[in-house]
């Protein structure tokens, strides 16, 4: 733990008790209460989280007031720019940038563990051919749970490494045939001559009928729509992840409750939810009555793809998704996309609105993502099911970082009780 060398009083019915303050590499101190109940008999009061830190980490660092985003340290604008998904997937797992030799042994391994077990098929002709991506993939990954028993030990750091690598590898193999699944096209296998991000399109997009050829300047879009989704700290779902395996659970199994909790629309569903807004919105003109909605206390409305828990600045990784964006939909040649103009327009006017400067809600991550996937081709069904594929190795690494840590413990909260107290049971006649 780092410099303890600072304390906080806490002053109780004229009690007084020292609690400990960490100073962190980066961001604000923290007060250790991991005593405090046994000390003074009290809990802290914290729903949501929002000053409470679960656990310390070296993986990702968040500073929202200034909108910057660190991988061990490397800023997210240059990981977008100068790395790729699997160089950042190394990263995030092993903790610094690989040698090219190393890459190139992490690829090769990756690349070999795309395929899944054949049976696994079965499971997708279980599901309606309407089901939900999303379902279809909480569904098939909880179900590895039953198939790679020689992976499944959290206690083993070897199989351990073997989960992480199927899990990165076999994610677009899954979103992928959940999707062929859902438009009733024949399963597509992966190929080992083709990168991460090319590899997945093809899986989606070829049909046994004729050759498809991915185009370069989709697949570098796609492979950097998979890094700046990558991970992001303690969010809701990586902190689901870390709840489930802090039990010892299978990893296959808490990998699948972290995609049912990124599938909320306040959480990786937001990208599917902003681009039906945005379609809902249908021109700039009618954006005026929607921000007035969002800002009406009275109506549940909220503009998807704004606001978030830690950004109280811009979210980095929407600047570079909005460059993308442009970027793509030029080479598609998709003049005035309709939709694109109107979430351009909308961010203008929210920006000028001080509801939203005042709040700090800026656009997130999913706020220009949806607009690159419906213009490479997806249905919005398919944006939150990428979004899981992408932050899979975020949630891997920090289920391996809590599994190495030799003071982990179960996660068993507290809470505040307002239910009844102590009464006796009343027989039915005398009800
Ligand atoms: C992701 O945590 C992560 O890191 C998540 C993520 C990741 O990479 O893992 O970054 C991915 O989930 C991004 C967020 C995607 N969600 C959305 O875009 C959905 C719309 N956004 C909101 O629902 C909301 O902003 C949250 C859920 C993202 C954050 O909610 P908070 O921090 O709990 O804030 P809040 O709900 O308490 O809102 C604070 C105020 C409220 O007004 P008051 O009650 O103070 O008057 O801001 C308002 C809210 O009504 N508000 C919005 C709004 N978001 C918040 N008003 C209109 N539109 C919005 N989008």
């Amino acid at each position: 733990m780092s410099d303890t060398s600072k304390s906080a009083t806490l002053t109780i019915d004229g009690e007084s008790y020292e609690l400990p303050i960490y100073t962190p590499t980066c961001g604000p101190d923290v007060i250790d209460i991991r005593k405090l109940y046994g000390q003074a008999g009290v809990f802290t009061y914290d729903p949501g989280f929002t000053s409470t830190a679960s656990c310390d980490s070296t993986i990702t660092f968040i500073d929202g007031d200034k909108g910057e985003l660190l991988h061990r340290g490397y800023p997210i604008e240059q990981l977008a720019e100068k790395s790729h998904y699997l160089e950042v997937c190394y990263l995030l797992l092993y903790g610094d940038l690989p040698s090219a030799a190393d890459l190139e042994e992490f690829e090769a391994t990756i690349t070999r563990h795309t395929m899944i077990h054949e049976q696994m098929h079965n499971f997708f002709r279980g599901f309606r051919r309407d089901a939900h991506p999303m379902a279809t993939m909480v569904g098939v990954v909880g179900a590895m749970s039953a198939f790679y028993h020689d992976s499944t030990d959290p206690n083993d750091e070897r199989q351990r490494e073997i989960a992480s690598h199927r899990l990165v590898a076999k994610m677009p193999t899954i979103a992928a045939m959940a999707y062929k699944y859902s438009i009733g096209q024949p399963f597509v296998y992966p190929r080992n001559d083709l990168d991460y991000a090319a590899n997945f399109l093809h899986m989606c997009f070829a049909v046994p009928a004729e050759e498809y050829e991915v185009d370069p300047i989709i697949s570098r879009a796609m492979d950097r729509i998979f890094t700046l989704h990558a991970d992001h700290e303690q969010n809701a779902s990586t902190s689901t992840v870390r709840l489930a395996s802090s039990s010892g659970a299978n990893p296959f199994a808490c990998i699948a409750a972290g995609i049912a909790c990124l599938w909320g629309p306040a959480h990786g569903g937001a990208n599917q939810a902003c681009l039906e807004m945005l379609k809902e919105i249908g021109s700039p003109e009618n954006i005026p009555d929607y921000i007035a909605r969002a800002k009406d206390k009275n109506d549940p409305f909220r503009l998807m793809g704004f606001g978030h828990r830690v950004y109280k600045n811009f979210d980095p990784r929407a600047t570079v998704m909005k460059k993308s964006a442009d970027e793509v939909l030029d080479l598609l040649g998709v003049e005035n996309n309709p939709i694109l103009a109107t979430a351009k327009a909308l961010e203008k006017a929210a920006l000028e609105d001080p509801y939203f400067t005042e709040k700090k809600l800026f656009p997130n991550v999913d706020f220009y993502s949806g607009i690159i996937l419906e213009a490479i081709g997806f249905p919005t069904s398919m944006f939150t099911p990428i979004f899981a594929l992408s932050r899979t190795v975020g949630w891997i690494s920090q289920w391996k970082e809590q599994l190495a840590d030799p003071q982990m413990k179960i996660g068993r909260p507290r809470q505040l009780y307002q239910g009844s107290g102590l009464r006796d049971y009343v027989d039915i006649e005398n009800r």
